[in-house]
């Protein structure tokens, strides 16, 4: 059986990424007598933000560039459903949240004459990514980190999985109408303890669901705990149709993270081929290859539907070696080590779940509807993205609001609220026989997202796996109500409430925007590429 205790936090934060580490060490700062626990599900540097690689997008070069320039990509990558007002407040704060992180100790890379050295990728006019290297993500974890060591006040908590958010339904207040959020129950991970953790205000900063489908580039921590959690306290969800499929993860035959290739490599020259070395991108937009994520994994799609292969081929064998050794070393050393030496063999690479551009609606504090809640980073949904993210836009947009929610906090402290909070309730509950199902379970939900939930999506494909998901979601709860819990377990609970999200929102959308295109809806706006496809 579990043990339960009690801890009580002024400032819960959950996840340790980018968006986690960045309030942290704003909070804790400026509060120095107030205290701040992190829980986070693995390791603590375990994140999506550990293995960015392009960079951050920030204008930094006012001669060539322009905040305006930045804004018009931004909006034009997220084909007119961004939120304007957030589009600008976002891009005209980066310089400043970039200064800070390199404050705090970040090195990026600068060129001959000393200045910060400025990466080209899909959808933008102008070089503006900032970048160390092709291990960008890596450099940001371990100096926010850093940062949040020095700190005495913050407690991290690493191997410790957030179960629930706590809300008036678990006081067993059932008739209220603002619904408030009291703190999380939490699973120490090691000692299958489960802890009541109550908090002045609590944060989520769980990051993205791309592990919902096989073929992925995020790690294995992506399973959209946050926003499942959040759904379940009632929290408003928005966008989940928008998920983005990044063109270019390594092709390995297998379910699981693939390696990406970065965005950046074809800022640097890098050109797509099908397999009789026909370049294919001019045909669907004159960007070509530097076209928006979005119309560049909808062509790949295209393309292997109309061949029939499994993959394309990047191909950067004209390119300068010594210079791509040293602005992409670990993706130069990846390719080795699959056997593919980039100056001589084109990397063969295929479409990947990579982002979410919707999630948990937040406003420009980033409060979400769900009093004494806030979200931060890739679970959050701010407005920035609309339909398509742009690239290296994300790391940006986790510093811009984890500021905004750390400024929201000091001009409005939160309060300690409800003290009678109950246990977690495990009675009735053993050890399973089959806890194998678990693993059966989350094979075939990966498998209905593939099949089904893709790239380009119908309304009877959507339908079929609704039918399927059903299924699934009631093995999974009567296994949940009955089982003692483990992390696997809530793991796939959590997929199934996001796969039900993507689904359904899906099945509402009637316009083919940015990331989401169904054939069955008519497209308003005339884009060339799909003239090309139809
Ligand atoms: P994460 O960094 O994913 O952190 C989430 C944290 O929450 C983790 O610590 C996780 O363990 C924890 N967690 C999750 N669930 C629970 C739970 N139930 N209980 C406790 N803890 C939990 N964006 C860019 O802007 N530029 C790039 O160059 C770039 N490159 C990328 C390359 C790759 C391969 C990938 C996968 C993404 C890339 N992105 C890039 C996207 C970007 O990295 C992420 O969107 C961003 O880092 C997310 O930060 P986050 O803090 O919101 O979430
Ligand atoms: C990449 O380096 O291609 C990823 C950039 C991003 O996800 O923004």
């Amino acid at each position: 059986n579990y043990r339960t205790n009690m801890l009580y936090t002024n400032y819960l934060i959950i996840g340790s990424g980018v968006a986690g580490l960045t309030y942290a060490v704003k909070i804790a700062q400026r509060f120095p007598n107030k205290t701040v626990i992190i829980v986070t599900k693995a390791d603590e540097h375990e994140s999506n933000t550990k293995y960015a690689q392009g960079g951050v997008a920030v204008v930094l070069d006012l001669v060539e560039d322009s905040f305006k320039k930045h804004i018009q990509d931004t909006l034009v990558a997220g084909d007119g459903l961004c939120d304007e007002a957030v589009v600008e407040m976002v891009i005209k704060e980066g310089p400043q949240r970039l200064k800070e992180l390199m404050h705090w100790g970040a090195s990026f890379d600068v060129d001959e004459s000393g200045k910060l050295d400025l990466g080209l990728e899909g959808g933008h006019s102008e070089y503006r990514v900032v970048h160390h290297k092709d291990i960008t993500g890596f450099e940001v974890e371990r100096v926010l980190l850093q940062q949040v060591h020095k700190l005495s006040n913050v407690t991290v908590l690493p191997h410790h999985f957030a179960l629930d958010l706590i809300t008036q339904h678990h006081l067993n207040i059932t008739k209220s109408k603002n619904i408030t959020c009291y703190g999380a129950y939490v699973l120490n991970q090691k000692k299958e303890d489960i802890i009541t953790i109550k908090a002045d205000t609590t944060l989520l900063a769980t990051g993205g669901i791309g592990r919902v489908y096989g073929n992925t580039t995020n790690p294995t921590i992506a399973t959209g705990d946050g926003i499942a959690m959040a759904y379940r306290a009632k929290a408003e969800i928005k966008d989940m149709e928008f998920v983005q499929f990044h063109p270019t993860a390594l092709y390995n035959n297998k379910d699981g993270r693939s390696f990406l290739i970065s965005e950046a490599v074809r800022g640097f020259g890098a050109i797509l081929r099908d397999k009789n070395g026909q370049r294919f991108m001019p045909i669907y937009d004159n960007r070509a290859e530097l076209a928006s994520r979005d119309i560049v994994s909808q062509s790949i799609d295209a393309e292997l539907k109309k061949s029939g292969d499994t993959h394309v081929f990047l191909d950067c064998t004209h390119l300068d070696i010594n210079a791509f050794k040293n602005h992409f070393p670990n993706i130069y050393q990846e390719c080795l080590s699959n056997h593919i030496d980039v100056e001589k063999d084109w990397v063969p690479v295929v479409p990947a779940s990579h982002y979410l551009c919707g999630g948990i609606v937040v406003d420009k504090n980033g409060q979400t509807s769900v009093a004494n809640l806030f979200a931060c980073g890739e679970c959050s949904r701010t407005g920035l993205h609309g339909a398509n993210r742009l690239a290296s836009n994300s790391i940006l947009e986790a510093l811009v609001y984890a500021h905004n929610i750390y400024a929201y906090h000091t001009a409005n402290p939160p309060n300690p609220n409800y003290t009678n909070i109950p246990d977690w309730n495990y009675e009735g509950t053993s050890i399973p026989k089959e806890y194998i199902l678990i693993q059966h379970n989350i094979k075939r939900l990966q498998a209905i997202m593939r099949d089904y939930v893709g790239i380009v999506r119908s309304n009877g494909r959507l339908t079929k796996a609704a039918r399927h998901l059903d299924l699934i979601y009631n093995e999974v709860e009567e296994l949940y109500k009955s089982a003692k819990i483990n992390t696997t377990l809530c793991e796939l609970r959590n997929m199934v409430n996001i796969a039900h999200l993507i689904i359904s929102q899906s099945l509402e959308q009637k316009h083919n925007k940015g990331g989401y295109y169904n054939i069955d809806n008519v497209r308003t706006d005339k884009v060339s590429w799909l003239k090309v496809r139809l």
